[in-house]
């Protein structure tokens, strides 16, 4: 028999715990179904850091990248902490120490009679650029480094001209050369160097100032875009807005030269939601999304397409969260979705 497929759970804080609490058991279900699948509960998070000063330490960091498949987080963020430092110990830290190269943010509504029919594909760096946390405040002076390395560009775009070729979908590459000159000038050299190779695939490049304004006034004139680790965060919670909202957006990063056995994880697009922490308001949908995503990147594509139609299905039949204009809570929102699963 072959080995369980291992998933870490980090709920993380705030509203990360109570979309865990709703999206964790799918995986029971995807077991009872047969997938052989093992849930691997982990307590990092601010609760975790306050009680006992740990973030990530690295003997769970070395157990995790060579012991798990795959991460479904929640979202890390307190307001105990403002500077922030769990959250780059443990969420930045996966993000780069297991080289998860690729942030996949699709945006297709499914919210009935909203945005219809649009099919937007992000595909973020998600290991560079500005997150690299280099920089210095002085007296009067602050400095942010961004830094951007030709094998993580190189693969980022790769994976996004195979998808659009794949797809048959064009693909448009967002950046600001025109004041970044060194690293967004390496994009767009990589994605130069790349094309000849997808000669199937229509290319574009759009300072990323302009897509944004086009991106409200048509976002049917996009399919695929591809962006640094920054201009991916910022383009992916405007499309964000064309689901719904931030609790409705799902992400899956991954590495795709597979260095670790840990080369996955599934996290909504949205933060820890403080202002509505603990209240039962909390949108699961990203978080189902998310997983959706997780299951078809472990090839278990039926699953995938049961969790997304059970999401379509709790929608279409008018359960909806305060953050949708309703009053279903998170539990409500969850059960719905998860009745709908069939077996
Ligand atoms: P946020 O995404 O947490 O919240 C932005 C807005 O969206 C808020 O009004 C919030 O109520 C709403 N929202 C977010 N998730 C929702 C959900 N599931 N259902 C309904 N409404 C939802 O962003 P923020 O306020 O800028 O950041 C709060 C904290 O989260 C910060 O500490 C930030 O650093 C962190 N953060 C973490 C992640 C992550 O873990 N991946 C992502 C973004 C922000
Ligand atoms: C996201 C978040 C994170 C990011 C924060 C929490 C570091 O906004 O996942 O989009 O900027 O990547
Ligand atoms: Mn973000």
């Amino acid at each position: 028999m072959s080995r369980p497929v291992r998933i870490a759970l980090i709920p993380g804080d705030g509203v990360g715990g109570e979309v865990m609490a709703e999206a964790a058991p799918c995986l029971d279900w995807a077991a009872v179904r047969g997938r052989c699948l093992e849930a691997v509960p982990l307590p990092y998070g601010a609760e975790h850091y306050l009680a006992t000063g740990e973030t990530l330490p690295e003997h769970a960091f070395t157990a995790l990248r060579d012991g798990c498949d795959a991460v479904l987080f929640g979202a890390v963020g307190d307001p105990r902490i403002p500077d922030g430092r769990h959250a780059e110990q443990i969420l930045l830290r996966l993000r780069q120490g297991l080289e998860l190269t690729v942030n996949f943010r699709p945006c297709r509504p499914l919210l009935p009679g909203f945005q219809a029919g649009l099919d937007l594909e992000i595909f973020r760096e998600n290991t560079e650029g500005p997150y690299c946390l280099q920089g210095t405040t002085e007296p009067g002076r602050a400095v942010d480094f961004a830094i951007h390395t030709e094998p993580a560009v190189r693969r980022l775009l790769e994976t996004a001209f195979q998808r659009a070729a794949e797809r048959g979908r064009p693909l448009l590459l967002a950046h600001k050369a025109n004041v970044l000159k060194h690293g967004h000038g390496l994009w767009l050299r990589v994605f130069e160097d790349l094309r000849p190779q997808f000669p199937g695939v229509a290319t574009r490049t759009m300072h990323a100032d302009a897509l944004l304004c086009a991106l409200v006034q048509e976002p049917k004139g996009f399919a695929i875009i591809a962006a640094d680790n920054y201009l991916g965060d910022l383009i992916s919670d405007l499309t964000a807005a064309y689901l719904g909202g931030m609790g409705m957006a799902p992400s899956l990063s991954w590495a795709p030269h597979r260095p670790f056995r840990c080369a996955a994880l599934a996290e909504p697009v949205h933060g820890s939601a403080p202002d509505i922490a603990g209240q039962g308001l909390a949108n699961p949908v990203g978080m189902f999304l998310s997983l959706a995503l997780l299951f078809g990147h472990l090839g278990w594509e039926p699953e995938a397409t049961a969790l997304e139609a059970a999401v379509g299905g709790a929608l279409q039949t008018g359960f909806r969260t305060r953050d949708l204009g309703g009053t279903h809570s998170t539990t409500e929102m969850g059960q719905a979705v998860r009745s709908r699963l069939g077996r």
